[in-house]
Order: structure tokens, then sequence, then C-alpha cells
């Protein structure tokens, strides 16, 4: 791998970061009651986007969407098999609750992404109807159409998730 390759990879990985950490920023600074400095996270936080997308793109990261449904069945199966299982014990043997709360919740929404997207690649047409998906706000997990009651990973009552645009 050249050294531009590494740190384009390395820029990727960094700008997108910021990206969370200025949305979760922005966040914070709403509820502190600065919303021109929460306005300022965001702005940057778009910027840090168009970067990182950049940086991606000059890797040649982007393909086909079935190439690219493909990666990320990789990416998400990596997670759910092996990532998060090991991330997982660590946590335990090391009684960080918080740490494993979290790692817990993604490790149980990776496998419905995971499924989601081998759907998706084994039905791809471009007349399937849009169906609307929902987010759950506490653990991230993603419910397609409207449900009711209360998501099965966090018990967050189904009203709370949010619908992605
Ligand atoms: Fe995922
Ligand atoms: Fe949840």
């Amino acid at each position: 791998m050249s050294k531009t390759t590494d740190n384009l990879q390395a820029a990727f990985a960094g700008e997108s970061q910021a990206n969370r950490k200025y949305l979760a920023f922005a966040k914070k600074a709403d509820q502190e009651g600065y919303p021109q400095i929460a306005k300022l996270f965001r702005t940057a936080a778009a910027a840090e986007t168009v970067h990182a997308h950049n940086h991606f793109n000059a890797l040649g990261g982007v393909k086909s969407t079935t190439e690219n449904l493909k990666a990320a069945i990789e990416g998400e199966n990596y997670e759910v098999v092996s990532m998060y299982p090991s991330m997982i014990a660590d946590a335990e043997a090391e009684g960080e609750k918080k740490a494993n709360n979290s790692l817990r919740w993604a490790f149980e929404v990776e496998k419905v992404h995971e499924a989601l997207y081998r759907y998706a690649l084994e039905h791809m047409d471009p007349n399937t109807p849009v169906v609307d998906f929902y987010v759950c706000p506490i653990c991230g997990y993603t419910h397609q159409g409207k449900f009711e009651g209360k998501g099965p990973v966090c018990n967050t009552p189904a009203e709370k998730f949010v619908k992605v645009e």
C-alpha cells in the first residue's frame, strides 16, 4: 500500500470521527443553551463529511451498488462475528458496564443491518416500492416500516423512533 493510500485512509477515519464528534458537541451546546455554537459545530460537521467523502472517493471506495452492498455486508458481518463479540468479552472482563452496554446494543443492531443488506442485495430492483425505515435514538435499532410497541433491543417506544428521510 502506498503512503498516500495510508494517508487517505487515516484522513477518512479522522474526518469521519470529527463529523460524529461535532454532532455530539452540537447536541450538548444546544442543551447548555448555546444555539450559535451548536450551529458552528453542525456546520463544521457538514464540512468534515465533505472531506471524508472526498478522501473516500479518492481511495476508490465507492463502486456500483451491488459492490457497495457486498462491502456493507462484509463490514457488518465482521462486526457481528468477530469485532463486537471480542470487545464485549473484554468489557465484561474489565467490568466496564457502560462500554458493555454500548457495545452490546451495536452488536444486536449490526445483525439487523447485515440481514437488511443481504435482503436488499438479493432483491435488487429499481421498481421496488420505497418503504420507510425507523431508527431508535437510544440504541440504533433499525426497523423497516412502521410498527407498534417497543423496540426489541432497548425497549424504547416505537413513537420515539426517528424516520429516515
Ligand atoms: Fe450497522
Ligand atoms: Fe432502542
